[in-house]
């Protein structure tokens, strides 16, 4: 089934997770970075990760071809045509300003570049994200948020990613409830490779509008009662946890078991240029995997922009 003309909204791709492999060696020719990799085979050979962290090993080291705003200009432009073509109308997307800034890349080189490309996109809107990198540690995050917060008019939330194990939400609570006092959203990865009790804490004491992945709540039924029954969005990444090992295979993933418990679920790419897949993709297979049928697919293409923090009236128009 062709699902890219279904209206949907990406709310979970971390827009470096969106560097394929050949703008990779264009920018690293361009910015006079040595790449470690003999090109773009061999690079993608090593796509074949063991965990979340073996992948987040080689995510940091290869953005370190973005260097200048019109790097980020492109990847996002790339991204955001890509994204049109599959059906989004809006997209929410992740960055890391701290994966930049600690290699000496300004905080306005990456707003400047993500947001021209923004601005020249045809046929999707997008809102920004920045996301602390959670094993870098509260203090860090802290910092970041001060850097952050003179631009706060130009993001919509604040996310927390990277390495989840070891770095529950708790440790983040005054910073976020610090960019919740200036208006700010907030969502958080949580439940990928963590356990359920990190999805309470991101709810509890983060108080997040959308858990990011979340696919361990089912551990947990009081849990999932109540998520199910606050209606809290699961922005769920299927071929990203086939890719990371957090689910055996696609047949084997919980999706139609957290649908069957009455979970807000909306379908995502993660980091479409390393997982194999962007936003249609993950559509398609899942349709396929799971035998949904177009009024499935329109359901969560409509629950994403429910899911999305659009004002009511712009979402209603796409939906
Ligand atoms: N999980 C956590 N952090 C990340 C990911 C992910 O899948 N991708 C980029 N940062
Ligand atoms: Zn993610």
């Amino acid at each position: 089934m062709d699902a890219r003309g279904i209206p949907k909204a990406e709310l979970h791709v971390h827009i470096e997770g969106t560097l394929e492999p050949e703008m990779a060696f264009a920018l690293a020719r361009r910015n006079g970075v040595t790449l470690p990799y003999a090109g773009v085979e061999d690079l993608r050979g090593r796509y074949a990760y063991r965990d979340l962290q073996s992948f987040l090993d080689l995510y940091y080291a290869l953005m370190d071809v973005l260097r200048e705003a019109e790097d980020f200009y492109d990847l996002a432009a790339a991204y955001l045509a890509r994204a049109a073509a599959d059906g989004v109308r809006h997209a929410e997307i992740f960055f890391d300003p701290q994966a930049h800034l600690r290699r000496g890349v300004p905080l306005e080189a990456v707003l400047e570049g993500l947001e021209g490309a923004i601005r020249d996109a045809e046929g999707v809107s997008a809102y920004l994200i920045p996301c602390f990198l959670r094993d870098l540690g509260p203090e860090a995050a802290m910092e970041t948020l001060t850097r952050l917060l003179p631009h706060a008019g130009r993001f919509v939330a604040v996310g927390l990613d990277s390495a989840e194990v070891g770095y529950p939400p708790r440790l983040f609570t005054d910073v976020f409830a610090r960019a919740r006092a200036e208006g700010l959203r907030a969502v958080a990865h949580a439940g990928e490779e963590g356990p359920p009790e990190y999805i309470r804490e991101a709810l509890d004491l983060l108080r997040v509008s959308r858990i990011d992945h979340g696919v361990r709540c089912l551990e947990d039924p009081e849990l999932v009662a109540r998520l199910a029954g606050e209606g809290i969005p699961l922005t769920v990444c299927p071929l990203s946890n086939v890719r990371l090992a957090v689910v055996p295979s696609l047949a084997e993933h919980p999706l139609p078991r957290m649908l069957e418990a009455g979970l807000m679920v909306t379908l995502h790419s993660d980091d479409p240029a390393y997982f194999g897949g962007y936003v249609g993709d993950v559509y398609r297979r899942s349709a396929e995997t799971f035998g949904w049928d177009e009024a499935t697919l329109r359901r969560l293409g409509a629950d994403s922009l429910r899911a999305s923090f659009l004002p009511a009236g712009e979402r209603d128009r796409l939906l």
